[in-house]
Formats: C-alpha cells, structure tokens, sequence
C-alpha cells in the first residue's frame, strides 16, 4: 500500500469480523437490559475476540459500572519510513486511552495517549508484523483492549524516477518540495546588506561564497551553542565553496588592466572561496538561514590555520607567514567533506594546485638552495614553471604593501631569500592540499590541518563505521586522472565518550594525528591491498633514487609519489567516498578518465570506450561516464590491511551497449554519467538502517550533457559480490582490448533519479537533518558557461517562474522535503 493512514470507520466493532456476532449480540443484550434497570453501562466479561476485548466484572458491578469498548482499526501493510498512523475507536464511555506496542521490533509512538497515534515503519530485512494494543479506560479504571496488526517490508524507492531534462530547474518527484536556502552572496550577518547580484556586492567574508559543495548538518541544542545529535529542526550547517564562476561576481566580469588584477575584484574573488558555517532553523513553513546567528561564520582563503599532526613544524611547511612551519592561513578549492563522528566538520582542500603562479627559473633556485627534491614534489602535484595561477591574484598591487595575502599564491623561490623557506613563499604550496577540521559549534576555533591523512587533491574524507574499541577508518579519493583512493586508519580504538566530548577538535587530535595512511591497490581477482605509507618502510626511505624521503613527515606532504613508489592502482578520478552503515561497505566514485585507453584498462578501470554526443561536440573517449567502486574490508573491520571488491555500478546511457558500456543495465529511470557526490542516509532514521540503508548518488557532467542536466540518484545497494564477473571489449579508435571485472548485481529499480538541476549546474553536497526529514543539497555553477551578457540560467529565480529577464544564475543550498512530512526518499 502507498496510503499509511489506517482510517477506521466509525465505533462498529463488528466490521470486517464476523465471527463476532455472538459475542456482540450478547453484550447488546445485557447493554439494554441493564440500562433499563440502572441507566448504567457495563459489559459482563473478559474476552479477546477478533481484535475486541471488553472488560470484565462480576454481576454485583454490572449494576455499577459503565462498559467500555474500543477497536484498534484494520490489520494493515506499509513499508519501512513510511509515517503510520494508528486510528483507535473507544465507546463514549472511555476516559482515557493510550497506545502500546505488543510485538514486533520497537518503534516510538506519538500522541500515544490519543486515539490516533503514529509511528515510522522501522527498517526491516523482511517482510514482519508489529502489534499494537489500543486501550480505553473508564472513570473508574475498567479498561479493554483491542489489537491490531501493521505488516512492515522492507523499504523501496517510493517515488516516480524524475525524468531526465533540460529544464532551468531543479526538479524532484511529485509530493516532494523544494526550497532555496543559502545563496551566492546571501548576507550572514545584521549589517551586512542583501546581495544585490548585479556584480557591485562586496565583503564575501561575511557573505554566502561561490560553488556550494560538500555540506554537513549539525543538530542544536536549545542552548544555542552546543550539540543535539537529534535536533532536527534547528542546526549548523557547514559546507565548502569549492571555487568562483567570476564572471558573475563583477559588474562586467573580471578585469585585468596591463596585466595587473584590480585590488578590489581579487579580493572578492578569494573570499568567495573557502567554508560557510550558518545557523539554519525549519519554521512553521519552511527552512531558512539565521542572518544574525553568532554561530555564523565564514572560513576564507585568509583565515589563521593551525597545522596538527606529523607534518607540524616540517622545514617544508616553513614560510615568510609561518617560519617554524606551525601555522598556516587559508584553506582553498574546498569540494567534498566529511562529518566527523564527535561533531566536527572536515573539509577536503582539491584542486588547490592551480592557485599558484610558478616562474620559470624556480627550479633553479631551488636545486642551488639544495633542495632539488621539491622540483620533483612541485611537478608531482601539478606546479609546473610557468604557471601564471587561476585568476591572477599575485598581479594585485595591494594599498597595504605589507598585504601579502595576494602574493602567497607565488611559490616562486625568491634567488637571495633564505634558502630554508622562511623568508617567502616558496613552500606556500606544501600547505594547502590537506583534510582541514573546523569546530562549527565555536566561531572562536582555529581550524586544525591533518597532516596524517595524506597531501593529495583531497576530494572528501568520510568515517568508516565506529565501534568501541576498534580503531576507526578514514576514506579519501585523490581527484586527478590516475590518482588513488586512500585510507587513514587511527592508533587509537573508538571510545564513544569521545562522540559528546566538549573539547571537540582535542578528539581530532586523538583520532586524526596519529595512525596510517594506506594506500589501495585493487588486483584483478577481486581482492586488494591497503599499503602502508611508513617512513623508513619498503621504498620510502631517505635513500630512494625517485625521491629521497627525510621522515614521515616528508611522506605524507609527497603521499602522492610515496603511493606511486608502492605500487597503488591508478583510478579513473576518485571522488566522495561513502560507507554504509549496515555493513561498513565503503564506495567511492570514479567519475571519469580520458586518459584511460584501451592499453591501460585493468580488472577495477575496466573501460574504454567512444561515447557519442548527439550536439554536434566531438566525441568523447576513454571511461568517460565513470563508475562507483565499492570494496569491503576484510574481517569487516576498518583495521583490515586486505579487501575485496566489485564495481557497484557503471555509468552510461541507457542507449549505449549492454556488453561493453552500460554494464549495469541502466535504464530511462536510473541513467547516469560522471558520479561525483555520494552519502549513505543517516543512521538515526529508517533511510539510514536496516540491512539497506539508501545511498544517493550526485552527477558532476560534461558527457551526459546533451541529453540531461546533472542529477541525483537514490539507490538501495546490496553487497560487495552479488553479480559477478565480466568481460569487456573495449573498442576505440586507438585500438582495442578486453578487460575483465567484477560487477555488482544489476540495479533495475534499486537505483533511481531522484532529481535534475538546472542548466549548466553540477549537483553535489549532500546531508540531512537527523530524523531524515530535510534533505539539504547543493547546486554548483548554475549557469557556469554564461556571463552578464549572455546570463545562460536564471536560477535559482527560475525555480518559482520565469524572470521577467534574466537574473544572474547564483550556486545554493535547497531543502527537499516531503509534502506530507515523511521520510526523503522511502
Ligand atoms: Fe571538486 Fe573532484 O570534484
Ligand atoms: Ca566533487
Ligand atoms: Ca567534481
């Protein structure tokens, strides 16, 4: 059934229960006789019968007390996350009643001294059966009962697929709304004016930035300050501004007059990056920002940084800004996140590599200040010479020449400046490229630099499962071609005292400094390897003719080349990870990879392939709709060094081959390319629990563009090993080959379009209040192709009507919830 609300008709107890006539014909009887003789009402005896119990007395009470008699509604069937109400029915002569549960597993009734009370269908495994007991009493305390049996079933994807499209609108199933939260330029605090949107606004440090991505909900407390891991109607929601569509952001767009950047424009343009932290709260009819909220804060480029772990203090951490190598500022290109399990928020610093100017002759200087080694980190992670740096910060001129917030984006070696670094910027790179944690509940706190979880594009970091005493596991992909997935597994086991700790980032201090940083290697039978990035182990030595390693803190700032050196497995662009909560499964998006040709595919990158555009753009080639990676830890613990893995699904159009591309059989309903955002729903609502839990799936698309607009998927996986292996024949104009793979069990109806952005909009960012009922999404660069004379998506204005002209596209948070206020998704 769809319908879960359980009317009951009216007080005739005998509906749908025929053997009831005797007993309902005797009690009718007595009723009448004795009204006569009292003008009471009672009822003789004690009996279940087809879900009617009556209370009892002996004949001396029936001639002073009332009967009373209730039913509890018809048996019925819902599924898991459904909203389900009880309707109860007592005589007149009921003063109170109230609703218990018999059997089944245990759910929460609301209003249970009422008539009609309701719970959520729990999550189950199989089809099972909840009872529940419907009591009324008398004045002077007789009572009766009625049963009355719910069948719950497992959970599906209760919505109509969402149909693919082009649409300037992000579009969700029927009878679910959507909601624009947080906005490009939306003011966060009192005196801040509202965002004109027309290029003239300023001070982004205290305005929503550019690129909303990776976000985490954080519950409230009523005290305004601390945490509430079920508040699910006020939070703090944190999330990462990955980057600028600067054409917007000016009146006309960026300018550069003789080369040189404006002051003014550079500096919007660096505070529009970085992290929002705002107060949320869900009113009488919708969700908003808190303006005023004295949690508010913005995280910018600019912002003090302390550095935490082993490469606290590392001579390669030395600048004119930080000359012990301690402390840092700014964090940039932040994508995706992750929420840490004692109430923090970490953010993943990405595509930080392109900020930095490089001049030619810096090698030089480098290799004269002996330390030749940096030419090969700087060229490792993308700094080649003659790199001029995104948007031309360092041209700025500053009216504070002792401003040196521009010219840190020069890494260039200045040739008479200390040779150690700490007279310019010469090591600025080596501090960006880290998993940053930030305290959202103390606007106060410095944010802290992992420094043991590696050096990489950091895409995210997502917390395996935590279990007393295990030692906890940290997922995390490195978004470039050919690039690895990673795991950092703590020293210390969990304690989950931890979890309600006040000092919130000491906790990160225990969990998150020290450990170690492994690195995947996925083999072609199905099984895989976490290796060990370990100073002075295997290759990573100070004698290493690649690169010679001082310590480990010299490791995790090169994680990159120590993982070349052991052998991982080159990927097809890692992305989010995700772990399922039910199984500690962990998946990880691989969105996509132009550089994989025929002759590099192996058993975990199996493709490559021609994808054809129908807009006249050239075709694409290589993995270019990408797949979700999934493997489970050996033992099923995140301390396992071994794994087994599959491929939970391929992306690709429903109209591309069965054999070689579309893998998983997508269809109309469940067609994607390039996944990106990935999240497990939470485990403190039904979404989240179960065997199942529901896992959604965000698209960040440039392949699948000429047909749709990027999306979100809802899926229910099952489990690493339900399909089975597969060979596939590549085909392209380079030549062919044939790979063979594990893939999971097709998705068919497990997998499902849940949403479309609008134009020119990546969709990711995803997290939800506690009890699952607000889902909060991001909608990235809408309209990124555009500029203001050729404004090429008007959302989010578009998404209540068409503008009567065109308005600048802004990147923002919506809020998706349900018209009747159930449970997203199920
Ligand atoms: Fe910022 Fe890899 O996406
Ligand atoms: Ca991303
Ligand atoms: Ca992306």
């Amino acid at each position: 059934m769809t319908d879960s609300t359980f009317l009951y008709d009216d007080g005739d107890v005998d509906t749908n229960r025929s053997a009831n006539g005797h007993l309902n014909d005797l009690i009718a009887s007595r009723y009448s006789r004795r009204q006569t003789l009292r003008g009471g009402l009672s009822a003789m005896t004690t009996a279940v019968f087809g879900g009617v119990l009556l209370a009892g007395c002996d004949d001396d009470d029936l001639l002073q007390r009332e009967s009373v008699s209730v039913s509890a509604g018809q048996v019925a069937t819902t599924s898991a996350g459904k909203t389900v109400t009880l309707q109860g029915t007592p005589s007149s002569t009921a003063r109170t009643v109230s609703w218990t549960q018999v059997s089944g597993p245990a759910v929460t009734l609301n209003n249970a001294n009422t008539n009609t009370a309701t719970f959520t269908a729990p999550a189950v495994s199989a089809s099972t059966p909840l009872v529940f007991r419907f009591t009324g009493t008398t004045g002077i305390g007789d009572a009766a009962t009625a049963d009355t049996t719910v069948t719950v079933t497992p959970a599906t994807l209760d919505f109509t697929a969402v149909a693919k499209n082009r649409n300037d609108l992000v579009t969700v199933p029927a009878g679910y709304l959507v909601t624009v939260l947080y906005r490009l330029g939306d003011p966060i605090s009192a005196n801040t004016p509202a965002y004109a949107n027309d290029g003239s606004d300023a001070n982004f440090a205290m305005r929503a930035g550019d690129h909303h991505d990776g976000m985490s909900f954080f519950g409230l407390a009523a005290s305004g300050a601390t945490p509430d891991a079920s508040a699910s109607t006020r939070g703090v929601l944190v999330m990462n501004h990955e980057n600028i569509t600067e054409n917007y952001l000016h009146p006309r767009g960026q300018t550069t007059t003789g080369g040189v950047r404006p002051e003014a424009e550079a500096i919007k343009e660096i505070e529009a990056h970085g992290v929002s932290v705002i107060e949320v709260t869900r009113g009488a009819s919708a969700w908003s920002y808190v303006q005023t909220s004295a949690l508010n804060r913005r995280i910018t480029p600019n912002t003090p940084m302390a550095f935490s772990g082993p490469a606290k203090g590392s001579a390669m951490l030395r600048t004119v800004y930080s000359k012990d190598g301690t402390q840092g500022r700014g964090t940039i290109n932040n994508c995706a996140n992750g929420a840490m399990p004692w109430n923090t928020y970490a953010t993943a610093e990405e595509n930080w590599a392109g900020y930095f100017r490089r001049n030619r002759g810096d090698a030089a200087v480098r290799t004269a200040a002996g330390q030749a080694k940096e030419n090969t980190s700087l060229s490792r992670y993308g700094i080649s010479e003659g790199r001029t740096g995104n948007y031309g910060w360092t041209t700025v001129t500053p009216a504070d020449s002792s401003s040196t917030i521009f010219s840190k984006w020069n890494a260039t070696a200045v040739a008479d400046a200390a040779a150690d670094g700490s007279a310019d910027f010469r090591h600025e790179p080596f501090q960006y490229g880290w998993i940053v944690e930030i305290d959202p509940y103390n606007p106060q706190s410095t944010p802290r630099k992992r420094t043991a979880l590696g050096r990489m594009n950091h895409e995210g970091v997502s917390a395996g499962r935590m279990i007393a005493g295990v030692k906890p596991a940290f997922y995390m992909g490195d978004d470039s071609q050919n690039e690895y997935i990673y795991k950092f597994v703590s020293n210390n086991g969990w304690s989950a005292a931890d979890g309600n700790a006040a000092d919130r980032l000491a906790v990160g201090d225990k969990y998150l400094d020290a450990g170690t940083l492994y690195v995947a290697k996925f083999n072609a039978d199905g099984s895989g390897q976490w290796l060990p990035l370990v100073f002075g182990s295997g290759p990573l030595t100070s004698g290493n003719a690649t690169y010679p390693f001082a310590d480990q803190a010299d490791v995790l700032i090169n994680t990159r080349i120590a993982a070349d050196l052991l052998g991982a497995t080159p990927m097809d662009r890692p992305e989010w990870t995700a772990v399922n909560p039910a199984n500690g499964e962990m998946y990880c998006t691989l969105t996509n990879n132009s550089s994989r040709s025929v002759s590099r595919t192996d058993a975990a990158n199996p493709r490559s392939y021609v994808d054809p555009r129908t807009d006249g753009r050239s075709n694409s080639v290589g993995n270019v709709n990408g797949h979700v990676i999934r493997l489970r830890e050996n033992g099923d613990t995140t301390e396992a060094t071994a794994f087994t893995w599959d491929v939970y699904a391929f992306g690709a159009g429903s109209d591309l081959n069965k054999d070689n591309i579309n893998l998983s059989g997508l269809d109309d309903s469940n067609d994607f390319s390039s996944p990106d955002g990935l999240w497990f729903s939470l485990p403190s609502n039904v979404a989240g629990q179960g065997a199942n839990p529901v896992m959604w799936l965000q698209t960040d698309d440039g392949a699948y563009t000429d047909v749709t607009n990027c999306m979100m998927l809802a899926a229910i996986p099952g489990r690493v090993g339900d399909g089975g292996t597969k060979t596939v024949n590549n085909s392209t104009p380079a030549g062919t080959s044939t790979a063979t793979t594990r893939v999971g069990k097709a998705p068919g109806a497990t997998l499902k379009r849940f949403l479309v952005g609008p134009k020119e909009c990546e969709i990711t960012g995803i997290t939800s209040t506690p009890d699952g009922k607000a889902l909060f999404v991001n909608i990235q660069h809408p309209g990124e192709n555009g500029g203001p004379d050729n404004i090429t998506s008007s959302w989010p204005a578009s998404q209540t009507g068409t503008p009567a002209s065109p308005s600048r596209p802004r990147s923002a948070t919506i809020v998706i919830t349900r018209q009747d206020g159930g449970l997203v998704g199920i």
